[in-house]
């Protein structure tokens, strides 16, 4: 059993990413993390108006993986474009399991609606999103939310 963690961006999402992979791996599941990018590494702010046209870069057996965690920064009220873009160059996701999550600062608007949306087209099972939010960079304090939430859906993934 494998699991894919994907997220964008640089700050606090990645935190969040590498937590969960450090919580993964306590617990005996093998994942594997990785940043969302494009092939132009266009800066999030031109993604808006691009976001069909971003060519995402991550090339991976998907089959590989029964799991795929996907992280966003909620960016006006939504996810990110390059998120987006990654879901939809997706191959069809069936028999596999999504967890979303996002983070931002309290005002996650339609952020976990429209991933669930996209990945609605791809057949895979979502069996859980959450939203970790603050105004303050992500502490070990926040961070401890990530592992309570762990706690939570650990269940979820089988171990074989
Ligand atoms: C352009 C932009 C738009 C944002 N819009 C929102 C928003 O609508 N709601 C919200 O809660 N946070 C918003 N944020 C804050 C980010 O979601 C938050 O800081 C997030 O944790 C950043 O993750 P990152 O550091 O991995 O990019 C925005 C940040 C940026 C840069």
């Amino acid at each position: 059993m494998k699991v894919l963690i994907a997220y964008y961006h640089f700050g606090e999402t990645p935190k969040v990413a590498q937590r969960f992979g450090k919580l993964f791996l306590a617990n005996g599941i093998n994942s594997e993390t990785v940043l969302i990018e494009d092939t132009k590494n266009t800066p999030l702010k031109k993604q808006f108006k691009l976001e069909n046209k971003l060519e995402i870069s991550i090339q991976k057996n998907w089959d590989e993986y029964d799991y795929f965690i996907i992280g966003s920064p909620v960016t006006s009220f939504s996810s990110a474009p390059v998120v987006n873009q990654f879901l939809k160059s997706l191959p069809d996701l069936k028999e596999k399991k999504v967890i979303l999550f996002a983070t931002g600062i309290g005002l996650p608007g339609n952020t976990i609606k429209k991933l669930t949306g996209i990945l609605s087209t791809k057949n895979a099972e979502l069996i859980d999103s959450e939203i970790f939010s603050s105004i303050f960079p992500f502490d070990e304090k926040k961070l401890k939310e990530v592992d309570a939430y762990f706690e939570r859906i650990k269940d979820k993934f089988k171990k074989n």
